[in-house]
């Protein structure tokens, strides 16, 4: 196969959803599909406390959670699919956020009972920026949820995102009869046996299954009938370009517990998602996914992964040429040249060593302190630089200071390490120079804690500040007089002022008082 048919089975995306969902599930499916795992349901059993992915940090086992996203790489039909976990729960960090800038793709998982929720609505936001197609899947129709016609109005509403329905539930819960496949013109049933053993049986011109069947006669399928009729001409036209661009969302309906509907999901989706395409250089140049040169960047670092070799594995999206073992490349902040030669590609169970990998495919590069979060690398001789991942404005903080003041040095090595690798954020009082971390999860926090600990052998005193809004000020409009206990003023780490505002109200209040001034936000 030559190298593009090649690079257009790459299918490289995130599941994203509100814990709870049914991320995991239809992962979980989507393996078992794969023919990566046996059964579904034994990926994860939170309950018995299992968890097989990833045990890398001592952390993780102690909560028995999974603390950074992990990567997997599974063949569906004649598609080579690459999954990036966003970590939800107290695991969500700004790991999570930047996940979103290695894929091309994303699939939106929503529980039907609930409808948008608030972290769906965040990383929505932040593949909205990409401008990555959005691939929408109502979950959990085996249960009595939310009227279908309530859920896609609120998908638009609250998301700003026109959709385009896929298919359509034919009733829920204990009357889930199965679904109105619009796209594949056919309907799909949860009882086949109904069918003479059919699951799909053809829509007409009409619109309608053709023959008798018990089914028919119900006024379920009628509803669903004219509900897609009613779709048809009033809802949004489909547009592979709309789509490709984030502007027009498919919906399908199922449910990742029993499985209905997924496999249609899935096949829709790999036609549909789109293969690694040229990225764009900082200097707006565009490199081709097929460039005779390899090159990457770093999205992700994983620390600790064995703390007696303080090792770090480097998680790279590949955006052009071939990874061969061996390869030399050049890092571009350094201008280092590093031979690859000690890699790993990740399995559904296992890691492997990385043999050949192409553009949409993460390889991870183990690392002895070269890496930094957002660095390209390349084999060509021009310099390459892909732009620097976007940070994301930290929503809790916490104070920060050394437990034993003689090991200020230590401390201020750690933080100053773990910060420039875009494990947590920092920033100082204005006034009096304390330190306070800023983060998007909790667990950042208790992460930093446990690094610095482990690694530099420094134990801190963290103090709590709780939820605050940080909105950044240009350097003219800075009075220091503007600062009170409302809304703090502090410097960044690029000694840029911001204000940590105690609420929205006090947000408005100074925006109120203050009109001339412009509050802005990271992303
Ligand atoms: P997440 O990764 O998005 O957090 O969600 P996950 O898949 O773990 O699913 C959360 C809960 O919702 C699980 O139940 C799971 O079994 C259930 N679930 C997922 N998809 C469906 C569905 O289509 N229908 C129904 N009825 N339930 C679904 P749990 O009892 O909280 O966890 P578990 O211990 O059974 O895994």
């Amino acid at each position: 196969m030559n190298l593009i048919d090649e690079i257009k089975t790459r299918k490289t995306f995130a599941i994203i959803s509100h814990p709870d969902a049914g991320k995991t599930t239809i992962t979980e499916r989507l393996l078992y599909y794969s023919g990566a795992i046996r059964q579904a349901g034994t990926v994860k059993g939170k309950k018995s406390g299992k968890f097989a992915k990833s045990d890398w940090m001592a952390i993780e086992k102690e909560r028995g959670i999974s603390v950074t996203s992990s990567v997997m790489q599974v063949y569906y039909g004649d598609y080579h699919i690459n999954i990036v976990d966003t970590p939800g729960h107290e695991d969500f960090s700004e790991d999570t956020y930047r996940t979103l800038m290695a894929v091309d793709a994303a699939v939106m998982v929503i529980d039907s009972g609930k409808g948008i929720e608030p972290q769906t609505k965040k990383l929505f936001e932040v593949c909205a920026m990409r401008g990555i197609p959005i691939f929408t899947f109502m979950n959990k129709l085996d249960r009595d949820g939310r009227e279908p016609l309530d859920l896609v109005s609120e998908l638009e509403e609250v998301l700003g995102v026109d959709a385009y329905v896929m298919n359509w539930p034919m009733g829920m819960g204990k009357n889930f009869l199965g679904l109105y496949d619009l796209h594949n013109q056919r309907v799909e049933l949860t009882h086949p046996e109904d069918a003479n053993g059919e699951d799909f049986l053809p829509l007409n011109d009409a619109g309608e299954v053709e023959g008798d069947f018990a089914f028919k006669k119900s006024s379920i399928y009628t509803q669903a009938m004219e509900d897609a009729q009613l779709l048809r001409e009033a809802g949004n036209e489909f547009d592979l370009e709309a789509v490709s661009r984030g502007k027009l969302t498919p919906v399908f309906f199922g449910s990742a517990l029993t499985g209905f509907g997924v496999q249609t999901f899935l096949d829709a989706f790999v036609d549909f998602a789109p293969s690694p395409a040229a990225q764009t250089t900082q200097k707006d140049e565009l490199v081709p996914v097929d460039s005779e040169e390899l090159t990457g960047f770093i999205f992700k670092i994983q620390a600790n992964m064995n703390p007696a070799h303080r090792d770090r594995i480097a998680f790279v999206r590949i955006c052009s040429g071939v990874f061969e073992p061996g390869v030399d490349v050049t890092l571009q902040r350094t201008k280092k040249k590093i031979k690859l030669s000690h890699t790993t590609q990740f399995m559904a169970d296992t890691r492997e060593t990385a043999t050949h990998s192409i553009a949409g495919d993460i390889i991870g590069l183990y690392d002895t302190g070269n890496f930094q979060i957002g660095d390209t690398i390349y084999s060509g001789k021009t310099e390459v630089q892909y732009p620097a991942l976007p940070q994301f404005t930290p929503e809790l903080f916490m104070k920060v200071a050394p437990k034993n003041v003689m090991k200020q040095k230590s401390f201020h090595k750690g933080i100053e390490q773990l910060v420039q690798e875009g494990a947590i954020q920092l920033y100082k009082t204005f006034h009096t120079n304390e330190y306070i971390l800023g983060a998007v999860g909790q667990l950042q926090f208790e992460v930093f804690k446990y690094r610095l600990k482990e690694e530099y052998n420094a134990e801190v005193v963290m103090t709590p500040m709780g939820r605050r809004i940080a909105r950044w000020i240009n350097e003219e409009d800075l009075d220091q007089n503007l600062s009170s206990s409302r809304n703090l003023l502090c410097r960044d780490r690029f000694d840029a002022p911001v204000f940590l505002f105690e609420n929205e109200f006090a947000v408005n209040w100074f925006k109120d008082k203050h009109p001339e001034i412009e509050l802005t936000t990271l992303f």
